[in-house]
């Protein structure tokens, strides 16, 4: 695997690679064993936003695997004066070994990759969120034994964790449900793949979606960058809640995720997120071996 830009570029069975490695770097790293795969290589971080999980995740990755991880703000690269990106890609090209970037434009991170000789991996954008969800894969999967045959069901802002998770969830055979306001759809190719290739639904009724739910996930409703709307969402998603009423309607042996940051009483109420701390942590956790997992791939390959 070259680079990991967004799931629908990887395979179903490159998926489940990238989570049978994360498995077993997890059972290394719980067991005291080695696993400096990536002795000697460098990663550079590049940060157009602010991030803990996935800068934390990808720092101490690189330092598990026997390399290095360089954080790279965006406002002290020459980038955030307007050094164009297609220069910067083969000018880090030459000194590191792969590159992390979490920005706003898909389209910045495919050109990264387009004009640099080096792996890209895409740590966020607007568009989707490819490592969070490979996590999440990986979780529900622990939790549930299998992935294929259960039921996503998405609540909230039809965003970059929304498109991910369709995509992630309907090549790994998941039913996927999604509650999201009008307006505020995933992305529409993304929605018609998803309805040609798995069981796919879209609605405005959340307990239509979340009706026998094995997985249910939600994320904020104003994303990074989207500051100034923040206002406007609380209004649009004020029904747009996991709480005990939506809960009801899942199966009883459901889990909940949320890829974090949460905000209570918004997307999640407080006493749902409490009752399945263990699972969204669980999550948070499984960023770090998920990530190592794909840092192998993309950097030995
Ligand atoms: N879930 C996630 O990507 O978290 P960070 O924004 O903290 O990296
Ligand atoms: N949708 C959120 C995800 C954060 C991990 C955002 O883009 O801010």
């Amino acid at each position: 695997m070259k680079h990991l830009l967004k799931l629908m570029d990887l395979s179903k069975e490159e998926i489940c690679s990238i989570l049978n490695m994360a498995d077993q770097l997890k059972y290394e790293k719980k067991h005291g064993i080695e696993h400096k795969r990536l002795a000697g290589k460098t990663l550079g971080m590049i940060f157009q936003k602010s991030s803990t999980r996935t800068r934390v995740s990808f720092e101490v990755g690189m330092y598990d695997l026997g390399g290095s991880a360089l954080f790279l703000s965006a406002h002290d690269l020459q980038i955030g004066r307007g050094e164009p990106i297609e220069d910067t890609a083969r000018v880090l090209s030459r000194y590191l070994d792969g590159i992390m970037i979490r920005t706003y434009s898909q389209e910045e991170v495919e050109k990264l990759a387009e004009y640099g000789s080096i792996p890209v991996i895409n740590g966020l954008t607007d568009y989707c969120h490819p490592c969070q969800v490979l996590a999440d894969l990986m979780t529900i999967r622990e939790y549930k034994g299998a992935i294929r045959g259960n039921k996503l069901t998405y609540i909230g802002d039809g965003n970059n964790m929304a498109n991910s998770l369709i995509v992630g969830g309907i090549k790994l055979g998941m039913k996927v449900s999604v509650a999201c306001p009008e307006g505020y759809r995933p992305d529409a190719e993304i929605m018609k793949w998803a309805a040609e290739n798995g069981e796919f639904q879209c609605t405005e009724n959340i307990l239509e979606a979340a009706a026998d739910a094995d997985v249910l996930y939600t994320d904020v409703w104003a994303s990074m960058g989207q500051e100034a709307e923040a206002a406007e969402r609380q209004k649009v998603f004020a029904e747009y809640q996991i709480n005990d009423r939506v809960m009801a309607c899942a199966k009883r042996d459901a889990i909940v995720q949320h890829c974090l940051p949460a905000h209570r009483g918004e997307e999640i109420s407080a006493e749902v997120f409490e009752a399945h701390a263990a699972e969204i942590f669980d999550e948070a956790e499984n960023r770090l071996h998920v990530q190592k997992a794909v840092l192998v791939k993309c950097l030995t390959s």
